[in-house]
């Protein structure tokens, strides 16, 4: 019997999600936000349901969810769109980026993405027949790329530029002179640009986010991804959004539409009460997190682990090597010892701040035990 995988398929295969028993194990890796979604959000969607509102809806979105999407965008963040034309809901952010690429790239064009990245950008753009091009960013600047080393990575191919920020997985926060260089260039270069914001509200040490799409020159070039997973934490519910021009949005509708048809009804309910409410419900919720985030550069600083001080999304991102070991072998010692850490490449962890107290503090031991353990037994060995 022939391989009825295609190459394609091969080309993009990832390890099956494992079942392993993690009981007693401490987590220290989410991606999931960890607080509870806010009431008036969920009996948004049970009145819906009780509604029996149960239908596919209009493929870019209910009309309440553009409004109210259009008017979170102008309260938020200072831009003002049209939400009959300039939106399109999605199942999700990951639907959202996978809509987008694929309505960009033509075989062959090159996408640029700062590094370290998402790794589902990369498998987006090879789906969608683009190459991936990584552009370095480093420790030393906290992760911040510079608009000259994008510029030095532009070719004849390259079609469109992805920044992701607030930061996953570094945690990095692009300052607003930095992004306005970068639209520069692609103003020069004609690029698209692609601004994932799904992190925007983690914000820490006064860091400020700035939306691409209102800098000078960036309205008519940027693509802004946003969702409901990560500030309202719905991750399970699959309610994201895409903001563009009326054309790039009209070209992506046949995509979307053969993907999903529309975002779930139930799910655009819930936003819309979601993006209509103030976000004072949070302030406590981000103070919280910041109590973590303190807590692991603590933890980081007495074992001497270098990290990139996290000022935005929800990860800290910590190179691991100066413990005497390499990432893999990091990362298996830390199973064995009953610690879940990311792997963020390049010799680095992701850790999260989704882990409370005391489960939290309880890892970061772990984790110190562990690099003491690491380092004591290389001691007795020289
Ligand atoms: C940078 C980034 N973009 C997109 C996604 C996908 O988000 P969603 O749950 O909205 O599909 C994630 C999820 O972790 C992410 O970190």
């Amino acid at each position: 019997m022939r391989d009825f995988v295609s190459a394609r398929a091969r080309s993009i295969a990832i390890q099956p999600q494992t079942s392993i028993d993690t009981s007693g194990s401490i987590n220290l890796a989410s991606g999931t936000p960890d607080f509870t979604t806010p009431s008036f959000i969920i009996d948004a969607m049970v009145d819906s349901l009780l509604a029996a509102k149960l239908q596919y809806t209009a493929w870019a979105g209910i009309p309440a969810l553009r409004e109210a999407i259009a008017a979170k965008l102008e309260r938020e963040n200072g831009l003002r769109i049209d939400p009959e034309s300039e939106v399109l809901v999605t199942a999700g952010a990951q639907e959202a980026l996978m809509t987008v690429l694929m309505t960009l790239l033509d075989p062959g064009d090159e996408v640029l993405i700062t590094d370290p990245h998402y790794g589902v950008y990369t498998r987006a753009a090879t789906i969608a027949g683009g190459t991936m091009v990584r552009v370095p960013t480093t420790f030393a600047s906290g992760f911040v790329p510079t608009a000259e080393a994008i510029a030095a990575a532009i070719t004849p191919r390259t079609k469109a530029v992805i920044l992701v920020s607030p930061s996953n997985p570094t945690g990095a926060v692009f300052p607003r002179d930095v992004l306005e260089s970068i639209v520069r260039v692609a103003e020069e270069h004609d690029l698209v640009i692609v601004s994932d914001e799904i992190y925007e509200h983690y914000v820490f040490d006064g860091a400020v986010h700035t939306s691409v799409a209102t800098l000078p020159a960036a309205r008519e070039r940027t693509v802004t991804i946003n969702s409901l997973s990560k500030g309202y934490a719905l991750t399970g519910v699959r309610l994201g959004y895409v903001v563009a021009p009326p054309d790039l949005i009209h070209a992506m509708l046949p995509f979307h539409h053969a993907m999903t048809i529309c975002a779930p009804i139930t799910a655009q309910y819930g936003a819309a009460a979601a993006l209509n409410a103030p976000r004072d419900w949070f302030v406590p919720i981000l103070a919280e997190y910041d109590r973590r985030r303190i807590a692991w550069m603590q933890a980081l600083d007495e074992i001497e682990l270098p990290y990139a001080r996290p000022r935005g999304a929800y990860y800290i991102f910590a190179d691991v090597r100066p413990s005497g070991v390499d990432l893999e072998t990091f990362m298996r010692l830390a199973r064995e010892a009953g610690l879940i850490l990311g792997a963020g490449g390049d010799g680095c962890i992701r850790g999260s701040l989704m882990q409370a107290s005391p489960r939290l503090e309880e890892g970061l031991e772990r984790l110190q035990a562990l690099v003491r353990r690491i380092r004591a037994e290389a001691d007795a060995h020289a």
